[in-house]
C-alpha cells in the first residue's frame, strides 16, 4: 500500500497548506468534553508549522442543518490556540471574500480556522463547486481527518480533485495500525458491542476468516437472542436486523468462532439490576450488560490473543450497575496490549469507558475514528482516501 505523505513534499515553506481535521468533538454548553481528536491532530500542524507552511484549518462538528451556534467551532479554535500556544484566527465563513482575504495575509507559520464546514449544504452534497471555492484558498490539501474519510463530502472527497492532496500523518498512523489487524499476528480476537448491527455485520463478515473469536456484547447480542427466538423485554436492537443476523447462522445453529454472552445483567421492571441467562429474560426486563460467567469466558479468548480490536460498549456503562462488563474487558484489553498483543480501540463510547480505567497508553492504537474505522476494516468505501492512498 501506497500512502502519499505529508513528508513526500518537498517545500512547505511559504506555501498556503488545506488542512482538514476531524475536530468533530463532544461539547456540552460551549465546554468541550473530551479533546482526544484535536490533541491527536496536533503533530501534523506541528509538522506544518515547523516547515513555515501558511495553514487554513478546517473541519466539521456535529450534523447541523444550516448555521447553528450549538456546532459552531469557535470553542475548538480556543482549546487549540491553548494547546499550540499560538494565535489562531477565527473564520466566520469558510468562504466568503473576508475569508480570501485573512487567507492571503497569512504570514509563513501563521493560522487561521474555518467555521464549521457543514453550515455549508454543498459541504454534505460533495459538491464539486463548494470544493473548489475551498480549494482556491490554498496551494496544498492535507487531508488529516481519518474519521471522516469514509463520507464522501466535498472537504474530504471532492476537494482531492483540485489540488496536489496528501495524507496527513495521523491519517498516516490510523490506516498502519488498522492494516495490522487486517494482516494479525494470530489468533486474532475482536470484541464487538454498541448498537447499529448494519455497521458492525459486514466487520464480522470481512474479519471472520482471519479471526479466532468474535466476541459480541452490548445492544448488538439482543438481535442474535431475538434472532434465536428469545424474549428480550425492553433491551434495545436494531430495526430489520434480521437480514444481518441470518448469515451468521447455518440453520438454528451460529456458526462458529461468534461468541455470544452466556449471562446477562437485566434491570427489572422495579428498577433492581439481575444475572439471568438469556433464556431467562422476561416482557418487564431489559438487558443492560453482559454477566460474570460471560466476562470470564471472553476474559479467557483476550487472554490468548496476539491481536486484539475492540469497538462498541459490551453494556449501559454510563449506569454504575451495568459498567461492570465494558470496564472489565477495558481493562483486560489493555493490559494485554501492554506488550503481549497488538491492540486497537476505537469509537467514541468505546475510548471514553477506555478512560475510565486510566490504562489507554497501554493500547498500541487508541483511533480517533468509529465509523470510518469499521468502514475500513470491513473493506468499504472510503471516499476520503480515494486519491491519498493506493492499495
Ligand atoms: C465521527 O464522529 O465519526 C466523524 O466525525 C464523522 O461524523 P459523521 O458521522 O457525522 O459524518
Amino acid at each position: 500500500m501506497k500512502i502519499n505523505s505529508l513528508k513526500k513534499i518537498k517545500s512547505l515553506s511559504g506555501k498556503t497548506v488545506f488542512l482538514r481535521v476531524d475536530f468533530n468533538v463532544p461539547i456540552k454548553n460551549g465546554k468541550i468534553e473530551n479533546d482526544y481528536r484535536i490533541k491527536a491532530g496536533l503533530e501534523t500542524i506541528n509538522f506544518l508549522l515547523a516547515k513555515s507552511a501558511r495553514l487554513v484549518i478546517a473541519s466539521h462538528l456535529g450534523r447541523p442543518k444550516g448555521y447553528e451556534s450549538a456546532s459552531s467551532l469557535k470553542p475548538v479554535a480556543a482549546r487549540l490556540k491553548t494547546l499550540l500556544k499560538r494565535p489562531i484566527k477565527f473564520l466566520s465563513e469558510a468562504v466568503s471574500p473576508k475569508t480570501t482575504a485573512a487567507v492571503k495575509a497569512l504570514k509563513p507559520g501563521e493560522i487561521v480556522m474555518l467555521e464549521n464546514l457543514r453550515f455549508n449544504a454543498g459541504e454534505y452534497k460533495n459538491d464539486d463547486k463548494f470544493a473548489a471555492s475551498l480549494a482556491a484558498l490554498a496551494d496544498i490539501y492535507v487531508n488529516d481527518a481519518f474519521a471522516d474519510c469514509h463520507r464522501a463530502q466535498a472537504s474530504v472527497a471532492a476537494m482531492e480533485k483540485y489540488l496536489p492532496s496528501y495524507a496527513g500523518l495521523l491519517v498516516e498512523k490510523e490506516i498502519t495500525a488498522l492494516n495490522r489487524i487486517l494482516k494479525p499476528k494470530k489468533p486474532l480476537v475482536i470484541i464487538i458491542g454498541g448498537a447499529k448491527i448494519e455497521t458492525k455485520a459486514p466487520l464480522i463478515s470481512k474479519l471472520y476468516s482471519s479471526a479466532s473469536q468474535i466476541l459480541i456484547g452490548g445492544a448488538l447480542a439482543n438481535n442474535f437472542f431475538k434472532f434465536q427466538g428469545l424474549e428480550i423485554g425492553k433491551s434495545m436492537v436494531d430495526d430489520d436486523f434480521a437480514p444481518y443476523i441470518r448469515k451468521f447462522y447455518k440453520g438454528k445453529k451460529l456458526v462458529p468462532k461468534i461468541i455470544l454472552p452466556r449471562d446477562v445483567v437485566i434491570k427489572t421492571k422495579d428498577g433492581r439490576a439481575q444475572v439471568v441467562a438469556p433464556a431467562a429474560v422476561k416482557a418487564s426486563d431489559t438487558i443492560l450488560d453482559i454477566g460474570p460467567a460471560s466476562i470470564s469466558d471472553f476474559a479467557a479468548y483476550i487472554k490468548k490473543a496476539n491481536t486484539l480490536v475492540w469497538n462498541g460498549p459490551l453494556g449501559k456503562f454510563e449506569e454504575a450497575s451495568f459498567k461492570h462488563g465494558t470496564l472489565a474487558l477495558a481493562y483486560l484489553i489493555a493490559a494485554r496490549s501492554s506488550g503481549l498483543a497488538y491492540g486497537v480501540v476505537g469509537g467514541g463510547e468505546t475510548v471514553a469507558a477506555l478512560n475510565l480505567t486510566k490504562m489507554s497508553e497501554y493500547v498500541d492504537w487508541v483511533s480517533t475514528a468509529g465509523g470510518a474505522m469499521l468502514t475500513y476494516l470491513s473493506g468499504g468505501k472510503m471516499p476520503g482516501l480515494s486519491k491519498i492512498v493506493q492499495a
